[in-house]
């Protein structure tokens, strides 16, 4: 039998995330969205380029949960994007009411579904989603790291001119102004970048990779990112889908790990069939755990006002 993956939200993100997967032709493909006519029609196009493709998953576009059912794997990509000049926490309230209800519908016909939350503010999407669900840890997760580490990829290969597949790199901590790059952890070659660079120079590379959404949302004026973040998304599906063990950074449930306990952070995780199969825990030195709880701390901060304003 064939898997079930659904994708909720058919804009940008999740209509190129849609085509991703559907060039995998490992599960057959459900794209939700409130908007008529717009899961449809890019169903039915993605549907079409099969036959050139070479792949023949079935492909189906709808308004209504009922066509979700039984999925085993759900991204949710729905909510607004931000403008110029929004950081991601502004979507708060307006993301977590939609994201609330994705879920619950989620939950009611896919019970024993995996969820992968790429709305922002993602890191408090991914917690809000684990709440209202009330799965198990191992099946909510979020996907920011990998995009960010992505980033931080395509810099470090432009400064070094070197093909982006000789870079290595980890980005912990919220998808947020404050993430964590860790140049320690991030190599060329297989060399640290403190050994390569100097301290200007990946202070430069850091920064930018902060600001990363924002410079693609400068650019494009009317939303943000998605090729990257979809990108981002298939590789933790792979992940899951192939029973991979792969260490990637996302959004994680923490319960001590990295001295954080009780919320969702960016860490390196573990990913195979059963969703978060371990935090790995790497050795951080004391500025990088006093920045990594910075960044848990504007999470906590964000999943606070959340709650409160959902009580
Ligand atoms: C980004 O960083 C949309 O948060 C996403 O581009």
């Amino acid at each position: 039998m064939r898997r079930k993956i659904t994708v909720v939200g058919a804009g940008n993100v999740g209509g190129t995330l849609a085509q991703r997967l559907a060039e995998r032709n490992y599960a057959d493909l459900v794209l939700i969205d409130v908007v008529e006519g717009l899961p449809q029609g890019k169903a039915l196009d993605l549907l079409q380029a099969g036959p050139v493709v070479g792949y023949d998953c079935n492909i189906v576009g709808s308004n209504h949960y009922e066509d979700t059912a039984k999925s085993d794997i759900v991204i949710i990509t729905s909510g607004v994007a931000r403008k110029p000049g929004m950081t991601r926490d502004d979507l708060l309230y307006t993301n977590m009411e939609i994201i609330k209800s994705v879920t619950q519908n989620i939950v009611k016909f896919s019970p024993n579904c995996m969820i992968i939350m790429v709305s922002n503010p993602l890191d408090a999407m991914a917690q809000l989603a684990f709440h209202v669900s009330h799965f198990p840890k191992n099946r909510v997760m979020g996907m920011a790291g990998v995009l960010d580490t992505a980033r931080f990829r395509t810099f470090l290969a432009q400064e070094a001119k070197v093909s982006v597949t000789d870079t290595y790199s980890f980005v912990l901590g919220g998808h947020g102004d404050t993430m964590v790059p860790l140049p320690r952890y991030s190599t060329v070659a297989g060399v640290p970048i403190p050994e390569l660079f100097p301290k200007e120079t990946i202070e430069r590379l850091v920064q930018r990779t902060r600001d990363g959404g924002a410079e693609i949302v400068k650019h494009l004026k009317t939303g943000s990112a998605f090729y990257a973040p979809s990108a981002a998304v298939a590789q933790m599906v792979d992940a899951l889908v192939y029973d991979q063990k792969k260490i990637l950074p996302c959004a994680a449930y923490l319960e001590g790990e990295y001295g954080i306990n009780g919320f969702y952070v960016g860490v390196p995780a573990k990913l195979g069939k059963n969703g978060v199969e371990e935090v790995v825990e790497f050795k951080l030195s004391k500025e990088e755990t006093a920045a990594l709880k910075k960044s848990a701390d504007s999470v906590k901060e964000l999943v606070e006002l959340m709650l409160t304003k959902m009580k």
